[in-house]
C-alpha cells in the first residue's frame, strides 16, 4: 500500500522552483510538519527527504499524543537563490490548496519571518513571530524538550538526572543544536561541540571536527544535524554510552537500533526527543495555552521517554521497537509504518 495520503510536486509559479508537500497521514487529525528550504543534488532527493520526514512527523505526533498526522514541505532551492518571498509564496499557495489537511511551520532553512511570507498565501501556518500573531520561534521549545529527554535518559542510564555529572558531544550547531549546547553548559555539563560549518562555534565551549565529535568518549552523543547519522558504518566507531538528540531520522534503518543495543549504547528515539516544537506551537496556537504552560507540556517529553525506555527494558526490545509499537504500526518485526523510511536511501534530514 502506498504509505502517503497525498503528495504534491509542482513547479512554483512565482519562483520556478520545485515545491514538494508530502502529507503522510491525516488519520489522527490534520497533518503538521515544517517547511524546509534547502539545496539538493536533484529535486528527486528533495522528494525522498519530504517522504521520509513527513512519515517521521506522523510518529512524532503520535508519540507526543497530539491529534495530528505528519507532513512536510520541501522547497528545492539552489545555493544562493535570492527570491525567498517568491519561493515561500509558492509553498503557501500549495498548502492553501490542501484546504487545511496540512499546516506548516519552520524547519531547516526557514524561520518565523518566513512563516509570515507563507502566511500571505495560507492561514495554515504555525510559528509566525509573536508580534505577527504566532507562537514565535519553535527552536527554543525543541531544545528544552531535548534537554528534558536528556535528563530522563541520564537518570535511566546513569542513575541520576544531574547533568553536571555528565559529558555530552553535540553534533550540529543550528538553531536547535546551539540552544541545546548552551542549556547543557548552563546546567554544568561538560560539552563538546561541532558543526560542518567551521564558522559556527559557541563562545566558551570546546569545539572539534564532526568526525571527532561523533567518535568522542562521552556519556551522551547528541545528534542535532544530519539524518542517517547512525548506520552500520558509524556505529562500530562510537564511544558514547547513550544517544539522544533533536535530529530527525537518525537511524538509517530500524535494524541499526539492534546494532546500538548490541554495543550497549542506549538510543532515545528522535521522534520522542524532538517533539518540543510541535507541542509548544499547537498548544499555544490551537488550544490557547499560555506560553509558560506550553513549556511545561514540552517538559513532559522526559516522562514520555522514561515510560518508553522502561517498556523497552522490561519487554526485552529496543527503544526503537517500543516506539514503533507505541505508534500503532509495530508488528513484532518492527515493520509497518517504518518500512517506507527504511527503504529510502539515506539523505540529509536535519533537525527542525
Ligand atoms: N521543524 C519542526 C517540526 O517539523 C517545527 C514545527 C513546529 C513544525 C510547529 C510545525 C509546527 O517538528
Amino acid at each position: 500500500m502506498f504509505p502517503h495520503a497525498r503528495v504534491v510536486v509542482r513547479r512554483g509559479p512565482e519562483s520556478g522552483l520545485p515545491i514538494i508537500v508530502a502529507v503522510h497521514s491525516t488519520a489522527r487529525g490534520p497533518a503538521i510538519g515544517g517547511c524546509r528550504m534547502a539545496s539538493y543534488p536533484d529535486w528527486r532527493d528533495g522528494l525522498t527527504d519530504a517522504l521520509r520526514l513527513s512519515a517521521a512527523m506522523t510518529d512524532k505526533c503520535a508519540l507526543a499524543g497530539l491529534p495530528h498526522g505528519g507532513g512536510k514541505t520541501v522547497i528545492v532551492a539552489p545555493p544562493g537563490f535570492e527570491d525567498r518571498a517568491a519561493a515561500l509564496h509558492d509553498a503557501g499557495a500549495t498548502i492553501e490548496e490542501l484546504g487545511g489537511a496540512y499546516a506548516t511551520g519552520p524547519d531547516v532553512g526557514t524561520g518565523p519571518d518566513d512563516m509570515v511570507l507563507i502566511g500571505e498565501r495560507t492561514s495554515h501556518v504555525f510559528c509566525r513571530p509573536v508580534e505577527a500573531g504566532g507562537s514565535g520561534d519553535s527552536s527554543p521549545a525543541t531544545a528544552v524538550g531535548t534537554v528534558a529527554a536528556l535528563r530522563a535518559l541520564c537518570d535511566f542510564r546513569f542513575g541520576t538526572s544531574d547533568l553536571s555529572r555528565r559529558s555530552f558531544a553535540v553534533l550540529g550547531l543550528g538553531r536547535v543544536g546551539a540552544h541545546v549546547a548552551r542549556l547543557l553548559a548552563e546546567a554544568g555539563a561538560r560539552v563538546l561541540t561541532s558543526d560542518l560549518d567551521e564558522t559556527k562555534h559557541l563562545p566558551g565551549l570546546a569545539r572539534t571536527t564532526p568526525q571527532m565529535c561523533l567518535e568522542a568518549d562521552v556519556d551522551v552523543l547528541v545528534p542535532a544535524a544530519m539524518g542517517g547519522l547512525l548506520n552500520p558504518a558509524t556505529v562500530p566507531a562510537l564511544r558514547c554510552r547513550a544517544i539522544a538528540g533533536p535530529a530527525n531520522n537518525q537511524l538509517d534503518h530500524v535494524s541499526t537500533a539492534g546494532l546500538l543495543h548490541d554495543r550497549g549504547i542506549l538510543w532515545a528515539p528522535d521522534a520522542v526527543v524532538s517533539a518540543g516544537g510541535i507541542i509548544h506551537a499547537t498548544a499555544i496556537e490551537l488550544r490557547g495555552t499560555a506560553p509558560a504552560d506550553a513549556m511545561a507540556e514540552v517538559q513532559a517529553i522526559g516522562d514520555t521517554l522514561t515510560a518508553l525506555l522502561r517498556t523497552a527494558a522490561s519487554t526485552g526490545i529496543t527503544p526503537a521497537e517500543a516506539a514503533d509499537r507505541a505508534t500503532g504500526h509495530g508488528g513484532a518485526d518492527g515493520e509497518g509504518g517504518v518500512r517506507s523510511r527504511a527503504l529510502a536511501p539515506s539523505r540529509p534530514s536535519t533537525a527542525g
